[in-house]
């Protein structure tokens, strides 16, 4: 999605905002450009089609220079991907915007503002905000009243950032629906849709709030809410270190989060679990009267997320006994629905920003669900400050676009939940003590996979010029199946779907042949003999079979069988283990067909429109 950096300094802010633009690549875009007031009182513009890199060799060859800047990297909405497209819009030769987000209304109010003369130049729903900004300039004739009058007007979703060349000394920025942060610094303040943009050149990070409006000087922060009362919003330290969003030794970001998963995991697991307890104070201080009174769970989420609810789903119903219901958000958030009394309602979202997440948690807290939980990697996120509860994860920031080390971070966080809500409902004290136990294995387990790494970018040979696959799993292996097979079709672009593999022979089965790799999930369950003979289903029909299963579940080498042996693990905590095998097969089949692994074509990072 669109990203937005902005800075007003004492300095030249051009290598500021590039560098800021070049932390935000990760999210996703098809453009970018720069905007910068310069020491004459103008607004100079520079905007490229294609990657940062193409916008720093044009703005290294003729300089923004100045001391106040935004700039900004497009995912295309309205328009196609394109120079005149890209932002920052300008109305006249001394406004700029950007805008992360979508004007509903934009159509209504380019017809009003050409009817009064202004003219357009690019087909986005953003310029038509400049103009509106640049009307509402002209007859106030200040900028912060300007924007505060201008969004008003205003329906969608947007977080802006203003500058005019007759107000070099600040910007004005603004959000509704996609988030902003301020970054604090000394003598000078940034602003960006995501701090990571920032860790360069402050680590404190004021969250603006739904409606919150702000005049951003280099000595001073003032901030309106919505009913134009002055706010302070409270200044959080960045706790991951600048270097987390680098690449350091790792060849992508996605390889990178694959490998910190042992740490992350165990960093999730810290000061939530003892030795063989769930530490549910850790949950927050109402945790243990909301859990008490639970009846029904109703997990909300997207993508990968989803997935991990699924996952979640097995845990709940089988250790807690409290029945669950999981559905994607952009379903939910447009169906009527009979709400069980007591139901806790649960997102889970890496970023916490995820716009159909946000508007199913909205809609669920006017439905009278019991409270919201929130399991969630990104702190001062929308979804974090609006949920009663929250579960964060520790991840630390996730770059890669493809989902790895926040999913499994997910999965701990959601079989810790689980355990604490299981108590509640009578799960007996041993059992409890048995997969906390088994839950501390969990980063040496993973560790062990990442071991096996050779073997498996051996095996995605096999994948290479193959154009669709199976991915077979049952029970809680099921929703692993279907993350594996996202994590190889976002990547590597190989069509890839996901059955229990009771399913096979309801209709999928059509489709095995020689062409047709099937990748199974094995680990040793009561599932596992039915499993083995779903495999024969498939060796049947000339299908090859790649299957990640323990010593225990019995599945032989031999002609048309691969097996990767992993280690001996719970069946509660397996879903965690066996995604990591996963992870790496799609990685490696990915650089083998040479695509963008941490860009992937069509994808952004934080899916922040609808
Ligand atoms: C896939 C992936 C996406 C996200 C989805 C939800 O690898 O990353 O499917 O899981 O867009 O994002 P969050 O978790 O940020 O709400």
């Amino acid at each position: 999605m669109c990203g937005i950096v902005g800075a007003v300094s004492e300095r030249d802010v051009q290598g500021i905002l590039l560098e800021g633009l070049r932390r935000l690549e990760y999210r996703g875009y098809d453009s970018a450009g720069m905007a910068v007031v310069n020491g004459s009182n103008q607004t100079q513009r520079a905007r490229e089609v294609g990657k940062v890199a193409a916008l720093a060799d044009a703005v290294t060859a003729h300089p923004l220079e100045g001391h106040l800047g935004i700039a900004h990297t497009r995912w295309a909405t309205h328009g196609v991907p394109s120079q005149v497209n890209a932002h920052p819009h300008m109305s006249g030769e001394r406004l700029a915007i950007v805008h992360n987000g979508i004007i509903e209304n934009y159509q209504e109010l380019r017809d009003e503002l050409k009817a009064e003369g202004f003219e357009f130049t690019s087909q986005t729903d953003t310029e038509v905000v400049a103009h509106l900004i640049e009307k509402h300039y002209r007859k106030l004739g200040k900028l912060y009243d300007a924007v505060k009058a201008a969004i008003t007007r205003l329906r969608g979703a947007y977080a802006l950032s203003v500058v005019h060349a007759d107000e070099p000394d600040h910007m004005v920025v603004c959000r509704e629906g996609s988030p902003l942060v301020v970054g604090v610094g000394i003598g000078e303040n940034f602003i960006a849709s995501d701090q990571l943009a920032l860790l360069p050149v402050t680590d404190r990070f004021m969250f603006l709030e739904e409606g919150d409006i702000a005049d951003i000087r280099r000595n001073s922060i003032e901030i309106h809410d919505r009913e134009g009362t002055p706010v302070e919003r409270d200044i959080t330290r960045f706790e991951h270190g600048a270097d987390s969003a680098d690449k350091g030794e790792y060849r992508h970001f996605m390889l990178k989060e694959i490998y910190e998963q042992p740490k992350v995991i165990k960093a999730t697991m810290e000061g939530r679990v003892t030795g063989s307890r769930v530490l549910e104070q850790a949950l927050g201080t109402e945790a243990a009267n909301l859990l008490d009174n639970v009846r029904h769970v109703q997990i909300i989420a997207c993508g990968t997320s989803y997935h991990a609810g699924m996952v979640a789903r097995y845990w709940i119903e089988e250790l807690a006994g409290v029945p669950c219901s999981v559905e994607v958000a952009s379903e939910f958030r447009y169906r009527k629905h009979v709400i069980q009394p007591d139901t806790l309602f649960l997102c889970i979202s890496q970023s916490g920003e995820t716009a159909d997440t946000l508007a199913a948690l909205r809609q669920a807290k006017k439905a009278g669900f019991r409270a919201a939980l929130a399991i969630c990697n990104v702190p001062g996120s929308s979804l974090v400050r609006e949920s009663d509860l929250v579960i964060m994860t520790q991840a630390g920031p996730e770059i890669g676009v493809a989902s790895t080390k926040a999913f499994t971070t997910q999965l701990t966080a959601l079989l810790i939940f689980t355990l604490a809500l299981a108590r509640h409902n009578g799960l007996a004290e041993d059992k409890e003590a048995e997969i906390v136990k088994a839950l501390h294995l969990v980063p040496g387990q993973v560790s062990d996979i990442l071991a096996l790494n050779a073997g498996i970018e051996e095996m995605s040979k096999a994948f290479m010029d193959k154009f669709h696959s199976l991915f077979l799993g049952r029970g809680s292996q099921f929703p692993v199946a279907m993350e594996g097979a996202l994590k190889l079709k976002e990547i590597s672009y190989i069509h890839a779907e996901a059955y229990p593999a009771g399913e096979l022979k309801h209709g999928p089965l059509a489709l095995v042949d020689s062409e047709m790799p099937v990748v199974t999930v094995a680990p040793n369950n009561d599932l596992v003999e039915k499993l083995k003979s779903n495999l024969e289903e498939v060796r049947a029909r000339g299908g090859e079979l790649f299957v990640f299963a323990d010593k225990s579940a019995g599945v032989q080498e031999e002609e048309g069988i691969h097996v990767m042996q992993l280690p001996e693990v719970h069946e509660i905590t397996a879903p965690i283990v066996y995604t990591v095998p996963l992870q790496l097969l799609s990685y490696h089949v990915a650089v083998l067909k040479g695509t963008d692994v941490d860009q992937p074509r069509n994808l952004a990072k934080s899916v922040t429109v609808e």
